[in-house]
């Protein structure tokens, strides 16, 4: 991460950023601590300074995105009145203080919006080999071809002989570096019907590339033949490094995870090997923010209480016929292919004590404290040299303030002289005055701000979606002042619906009256101010990326005060994968071998 001058920026300038921000957020972070559905219940807008009410109010949306959120030249900026200094100086100083988002020398998106490598085929990353596009979402190619090139280069520096990719899903981004970039690949996933999907699309990888060999004699395809190895167990962010993994959690239903299977076979997957089990944290909690989070207002993705980590991973089996039931066209075995080697023998805890060699860690989108669980047994853990981690869902992480975030079970006693939480991590973010990160900030920070740049600039009727649930909150709060903040926000197209529609739906599904006549009049003052609820939340989310900055800064410092050496690199296109900044470590001195890693195509 760079400052003003391009340069990596010191320990010493971290620690001063960190300072800048928890003094910003001391003085505007109820912002970011308000939820919008409570925009009429709470007066949100009436405890604005005046001032800034008065220049915000009824500003249409693409003047919003332009002044408040957009970084332009301030010369280019243009203002249709006076603003206060105080608004300015909030803007100014919220775009200063956030790492930038832009990867460097890549920044372009098509026309479509999309990354270049979608400018052809929307759905299809003409930069990936078709063999590795196959059951993986144009973002998730995105990621997978860039994250790969950027852990196959640090294990390259490292001299890794061994990747551990933690929080794996269906495996793609292990499959990728294991088959396409050739590296020795252990995949650790605490769903055993992910890994089941995962081995199960490493099969059919390995008789579709067999099929593409025999067709291309003379121009081999140069893919591997070794793919990774699954291992099903629950990542303990608390344990020591020896106890690394854990059984599955009982609640994930593993019956068709290979763990059940009676005699392991390469092709099904490892099963853990810790000493004792040890509590569990489970994994599921709602992903409330980001893309999903029905706050964005986007409509018909999964909101909060209907979506979790596990389930976002699991999305693209949906509408995906399992290729090994098929018996028609391109039907594939259900067995290994007679060539196929998983990457290391089965049974084998990685970082347990039979652990060998030097491992490099890495984890895409690992939720909450399981990107915190890779840092610590990174620091731990003597056989593991480099790390890559690519956070997401901030507000599952734990805090002294909020140890069971919703979703997640008591954690297990601190054992040792560690941070007890997943945030903060480091002794110096600890010790300053108003570090703290409510949960409400830190799912803001989950968000996708160009995202929504994008839909204030094409004034997209999804922004009116806020406005409906915050109105609709006034009614079931004055039905029954009990049920507050209710998660409704699976109303599908809330946007296309009239308010009465939206609300009859709303007030069922919290178990209300649905006919329940409206005060019409009331609820038309409420409709009417439709822009001002957009206009708060483009502040929440002007103040996001400090939120996100702030938990990887911690990040950072820990790391250096644990005598290692780190950067963090924007790496995917920001509107497509918004948590797009990767946390790279590596315990020898690299010098600027670290910036480099993520090189143009
Ligand atoms: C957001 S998904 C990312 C999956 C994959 N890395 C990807 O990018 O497609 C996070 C994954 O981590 C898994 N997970 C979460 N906490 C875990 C833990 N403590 N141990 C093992 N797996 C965990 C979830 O089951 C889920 O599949």
């Amino acid at each position: 991460m760079t400052g003003l001058s391009g340069q990596p920026l010191s320990l010493e300038e971290q620690k001063q950023l960190a300072v800048n921000i928890t003094h910003v957020l001391s003085l505007y972070g109820s912002i970011v601590d308000s939820y919008i559905i409570e925009f009429f219940t709470d007066n949100l807008w009436g405890k604005l300074p005046y001032s800034w009410q008065a220049v915000l109010t009824d500003l249409p949306s693409p003047q919003l995105a332009a002044v408040l959120l957009e970084k332009g030249k301030p010369e280019e900026v243009c203002y249709s009145v006076v603003w206060p200094l105080s608004l300015l100086a909030f803007k100014a100083t919220a775009h200063t203080l956030a790492f930038s988002r832009t990867p460097r020398g890549r920044g372009g998106a098509s026309a479509n919006g999309r990354p270049e490598e979608f400018r052809e085929n929307r759905c299809q990353s003409s930069k990936l080999n078709p063999l590795f596009r196959k059951h993986v979402k144009p973002k998730k190619q995105h990621e997978v071809r860039q994250l790969g090139k950027v852990v196959k280069k640090l294990s390259e520096i490292t001299r890794c002989d061994q990747v551990v990719d933690i929080g794996s899903g269906q495996g793609h981004l292990a499959r990728f570096l294991a088959f396409g970039l050739g590296l020795s690949v252990t995949a650790i996933e605490g769903d055993g019907r992910l890994v089941d999907m995962a081995t199960k699309f490493d099969r059919e990888l390995v008789w579709a590339l067999e099929k593409e060999q025999a067709r291309r004699t003379k121009d081999p395809v140069e893919i591997s033949l070794r793919g990774p190895s699954h291992v099903t167990g629950w990542v303990d962010p608390q344990a020591p490094w020896q106890e690394f993994l854990l059984p599955p959690h009982p609640g994930i239903d593993t019956a068709h995870s290979p763990m059940a299977e009676s005699s392991p076979s390469p092709e099904a997957g490892a099963t853990y090997d810790s000493p004792e089990p040890r509590k569990i944290i489970p994994p599921t909690a709602p992903c409330e923010g980001g893309r999903d989070g029905a706050e964005t207002g986007k409509a018909g993705e999964k909101g909060p209480g209907g979506w979790s980590c596990m389930a976002a991973a699991r999305e693209e089996q949906g509408g995906t016929p399992d290729p090994f039931r098929s018996r028609g066209r391109g039907y594939v075995p259900n067995g290994p292919h007679p060539l196929y080697r998983p990457s290391r023998p089965m049974a084998v805890n990685p970082l347990g004590p039979l652990a060998e060699g030097r491992l490099l860690l890495t984890g895409l989108h690992a939720c909450g404290d399981l990107s915190v669980a890779l840092l610590r047994h990174f620091t731990r853990c003597p056989h593991v040299v480099a790390m890559t981690s690519v956070a997401c869902c901030y507000m599952k992480l734990t805090t002294q303030e909020e140890p069971t975030p919703p979703g997640l079970a008591a954690p297990s006693p601190p054992s040792t002289d560690w941070p007890k939480y997943g945030y903060p991590l480091s002794a110096w973010v600890s010790g300053l005055p108003g570090h703290a990160l409510s949960y409400k900030a830190r799912e803001v920070a989950c968000h996708a701000v160009e995202d929504y740049v994008l839909r204030l600039r094409s004034e997209s009727p999804v922004l009116r979606t806020h406005c409906y649930r915050a109105t609709l909150e006034t009614l079931i709060r004055a039905a029954d002042p009990v049920k507050r903040r209710l998660g409704v926000q699976t109303v599908n197209k809330a946007h296309q619906l009239a308010f009465e529609e939206y609300a009859r739906l709303g007030l069922q599904r919290v178990g209300l009256d649905p006919a329940a006549p409206l005060d019409r009049a009331c609820v038309d003052a409420m409709l009417a101010q439709q822009q001002n609820v957009v206009a708060f939340f483009s502040l929440a989310l002007l103040l996001a990326p400090l939120v996100e900055t702030l938990i990887l800064l911690d990040r950072m410092i820990y790391l250096q005060e644990q005598g290692f050496q780190c950067q963090l690199i924007p790496l995917f296109n920001p509107s497509f994968s918004p948590r797009n900044l990767v946390l790279v470590a590596a315990k020898a001195g690299l010098g600027s071998a670290l910036s480099t890693l993520a090189g143009d195509d």
